[in-house]
């Protein structure tokens, strides 16, 4: 039986890339699209909404949601109220929204997931840095993307950092008594290392981690050269969503 998938944020650079593949896999089925600034009714027959009011007692499955920060935590709330499966890869959630929207998940037995990001390679240079990091306690975290992302630092390097101290023998890097001279030069403080965020035209989403140590180092880099590097993922995500019961933080705990 297909799966039957609505689209929110279709308008949108990673929005279209999902309603091409679901449009690609006979197993999905594009139940509906939703987002504020679309202006047509439908597209190729498949509804067009504006506002998600107007899903209520919809008929699917799926919430797949690439949105914007501000809205991300509302929309899966809202996915889950109505019995949609959210499967979402808008960035920007807090610790504690994504406890309560797990909860939420348990309560109504619905499975879910949220993962800042849906690539394969970037899954595993998450896990790569964390096992890294046992060995090689400094380190600095560079992720680069696109001048229209809107929050910083972006999901992936905020789970990678995640995931680092949980494993992590705590440290403070740097210097005892470095100054900065120009305020944020040295990037935002996680758990006593530091993150980076870059933004320029051009990138798409990369990711650096830099481990030094006594006369070594090592880098660890994955770059999305184009969106559909995250199809993958989102796909896997849609069909392992509907056999599940509660909601998951990271594609890692799908694989
Ligand atoms: N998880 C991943 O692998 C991954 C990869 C790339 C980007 N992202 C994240 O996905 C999100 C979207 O990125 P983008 O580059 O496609 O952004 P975008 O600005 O191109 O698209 C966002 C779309 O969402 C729409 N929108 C805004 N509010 C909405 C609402 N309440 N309901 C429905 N639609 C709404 C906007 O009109 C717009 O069309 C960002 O948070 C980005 O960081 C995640």
């Amino acid at each position: 039986m297909s799966i039957k998938v609505i689209v929110a944020g279709f308008k949108g650079r990673m929005g279209s890339t999902a309603v091409d593949m679901v449009k690609g896999d006979d197993e999905l089925t594009l139940a509906a699209l939703l987002d504020p600034f679309a202006t047509e009714k439908e597209v190729d027959g498949v509804p067009v909404f504006t506002d998600k009011a107007d899903l209520v007692g919809f008929d699917a499955d799926v919430w797949v949601d690439f949105t914007m920060p501000a809205v991300a935590y509302e929309n899966t709330h809202f996915a889950l109220e109505n019995g949609f499966a959210p499967v979402v890869g808008t960035t920007g959630f807090t610790e504690a929204q994504i406890q309560d929207l797990t909860a939420l998940s348990k309560d109504k037995s619905i499975g879910g997931l949220i993962a800042p990001n849906f690539a394969i390679g970037a899954i595993l240079l998450m896990k790569f840095a964390a096992e890294a990091s046992k060995y090689f306690p400094d380190l600095e975290i560079i992720e680069l993307h696109h001048d229209k992302k809107k929050d910083a630092p972006s999901g992936t390097a905020v789970k990678t950092a995640e995931l680092i101290r949980e494993v992590r023998e705590p440290k403070r890097q740097g210097a005892e008594d470095e100054v900065e001279t120009l305020a944020g030069a040295r990037g935002a403080e996680f758990d006593g290392f530091r993150i980076h965020s870059v933004r320029l035209p051009g990138l798409v989403a990369h990711q650096e981690v830099i481990f030094g140590a006594q006369g070594e180092g090592l880098t660890l880099r994955h770059d999305s050269y184009d969106r559909i590097s995250f199809m993958g993922g989102v796909n896997l995500g849609i069909k392992e969503v509907v056999k599940r019961d509660q909601l998951v933080y990271g594609l890692e705990h799908l694989l």
